[in-house]
């Protein structure tokens, strides 16, 4: 992949002009006002029906992210060509490949518990924009991939408590998880994972039930089901952000294009020298397959 074109060749980049501590534009609401989230101060889980559009929605968090400075991406994506366009970006890219997942987290946790002691020993309890420590937003398309398919029980139990661990420690510390998956129910993220993620997104559902395990017991009732979206209405969504009312969204959306225009850029700005190796080499998974 090149990352200079024609039109920037001989310029130079600016720079990064975003931050992850600015909102994050997802999309627009039922009255077409603009939807924007506060990425690093909350986990988002996004969940619903095959085509229904989570994929849609982190990777439009995961354009804002590039684009950021001083902002580091952590991508699993067992399929690969969901969240693949970021890898050159990003500091981690892992495939279908749950050991490598598992070392990943572990590493993840280590710098956690470094932020919180050095945040203790600054008196603090979290983290801000003007301290100058990086982001580091991870990003897990398809997590079932993960908690249920690859890998032994062992292993996939063993990711489903550090990827707790992360999400309980991440917020605070700069270090924010945006999942997506199909069904969150138990044998896909315990209760007490799902609980973790104060921001959740409901796409199409097909069941009430459904759409009560991922925005929480009792708002189907209430009237706010994502069973109600329409299969051919992609990428809406109830949106819940914590203690609030679920709210009806349309995610922004990205072609492939976009996201590789993107990705292109982000990846000029961020290293003008040129484009390292790629972060993954796919022969490697083809060999090991
Ligand atoms: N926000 C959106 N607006 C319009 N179409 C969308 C939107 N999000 C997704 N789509 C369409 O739906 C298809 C499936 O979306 P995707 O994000 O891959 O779903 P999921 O990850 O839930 O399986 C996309 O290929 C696209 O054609
Ligand atoms: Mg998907």
């Amino acid at each position: 992949m090149t990352t200079t074109t024609p039109t920037t060749a001989g310029a130079v980049p600016v720079g990064a002009g975003l931050s992850m501590f600015d909102p994050v534009f997802i999309g627009i609401d039922e009255f077409g006002q603009p939807v924007y989230l506060d990425v690093v101060y909350h986990n988002l889980l996004a969940a619903g029906e095959p085509g229904g559009g989570k994929s849609g929605l982190v990777n439009n968090i995961c354009g804002h992210g590039v684009l950021c400075d001083n902002t580091r991406l952590v991508l699993f994506d067992a399929k690969l060509v969901e969240l693949g366009p970021w890898r050159d970006l990003a500091d981690a890219f892992i495939g279908p490949d749950i050991d490598h997942g598992i070392d990943i987290l572990r590493r993840l946790l280590v710098v956690a518990t470094n932020r919180y002691t050095w945040l203790l020993a600054n008196r603090r309890r979290k983290l801000a924009e003007g301290d100058g420590m990086s982001v580091i937003l991870t990003v897990i398309d398809e997590l079932a991939m993960y908690s249920t398919v690859l890998g032994t029980k062992a292993q996939q139990e063993e990711f489903s408590t550090l990827l707790r661990g992360l999400v309980s420690l991440g917020r605070a510390c700069g270090m924010p998880v945006v999942a997506a998956t199909q069904r969150p129910s138990w044998d896909i993220i315990p209760a007490s994972l799902r609980d973790l993620f104060g921001y959740r997104a409901a796409f199409r559902c097909t069941s009430l039930n459904s759409s009560n395990i991922i925005l929480g017991q009792g708002w189907a009732e209430q009237g706010y089901t994502a069973s109600d979206i329409a299969p051919t209405n992609q990428g809406a969504a109830y949106l819940l952000a914590e203690g609030g009312v679920p709210r009806r969204i349309k995610a922004a959306y990205l072609t492939d294009t976009d996201i590789y225009n993107i990705a292109d850029y982000a990846a000029w700005t961020r290293r003008p020298t040129g484009t390292p190796a790629p972060a993954v080499d796919p022969t490697e998974w083809e060999m090991a397959a």
